[in-house]
């Protein structure tokens, strides 16, 4: 795996827009995987940014986002239907119709995942995944003790996930409990993948996920498996690893 570091968010965001605009090169059609939360922000602003100066068309991409909260109508302004659309999809030539994020409200869920799998399939697999990381390890919302396996599911979110979210919400009791996501084994079918991640508070579990076991309670360590992975990180949250040599 690869592992740069950089020194600050603003960076971070463009690098990760560098490396996967250099991948969507050429390509007639391509396939980006989607992640919500506050890490990916400065990453959208740099392709929103690319796509005003035309260095990066969207016309001939389409998206899968790795999760949504389950309750939350698509225009809830914490769902990540939303999220995705105020911060990145309203701003860049994309068609909303090739923009996918799994439904949180669907009457059928198990159904729904499946849909949601074939879709990804139907479209021809994921080019270039982007994730962030829990400060349990989540990937998505594959909480510690998900199976490395798992496709996409409801799962219950942990109190630590329900805690560290719970700051864009107006009390705890609003976050939402439950969530769609894509599972481990749907993550690590992607051709590449890209995790960032910032902030002295992500130090210790991004050392454990790059350079600890392979191991269900630490969900991004299952990115070890993966031959095309790319950690941008922050130097603070690059700051417990000790092993894995990484680049600037
Ligand atoms: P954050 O969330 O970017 O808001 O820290 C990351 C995650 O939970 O995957």
């Amino acid at each position: 795996m690869k592992v740069i570091v950089v020194k600050d968010e603003e960076e971070m965001g463009k690098r990760a827009a560098a490396v996967i605009a250099e991948d969507m090169e050429d390509r007639e059609f391509y396939v980006l995987g989607l992640a919500t939360g506050s890490t990916p922000l400065s990453l959208y602003k740099q392709l929103i940014a690319m796509n005003k100066e035309d260095e990066l068309d969207f016309a001939s991409v389409v998206t899968f986002n790795l999760d949504e909260y389950v309750g939350l109508e698509p225009d809830h302004p914490q769902s990540y239907r939303y999220f995705m659309d105020t911060n990145l999809f309203d701003h860049v030539n994309i068609a909303k119709a090739n923009t996918h994020v799994p439904g949180g409200l669907a009457e059928d869920p198990e159904l729904q995942c499946m849909f949601y799998e074939d879709l990804i399939e139907d479209a021809g697999g994921i080019d270039f995944q982007v994730l962030g990381i829990g400060s349990n390890g989540h990937i998505g919302f594959n909480e510690p003790g998900s199976s490395l396996s798992s496709r996409t599911r409801v799962v219950d979110l942990t109190e630590s996930t329900i805690a560290d979210n719970a700051r864009f919400f107006d009390k705890a009791e609003d976050v939402p409990r439950q969530a769609v996501t894509m599972g481990i084994g749907t993550i690590l079918e992607s051709s590449r993948v890209i995790l960032l991640a910032t902030g002295a508070g992500k130090a210790d579990v991004v050392a454990k996920a790059i350079e600890g076991p392979v191991t269900a309670s630490v969900p991004a360590s299952a990115l070890q498996l993966h031959p095309g992975v790319t950690f941008v990180l922050t130097e603070d949250a690059a700051a417990d690893l000790k092993i894995v040599r990484t680049s600037r």
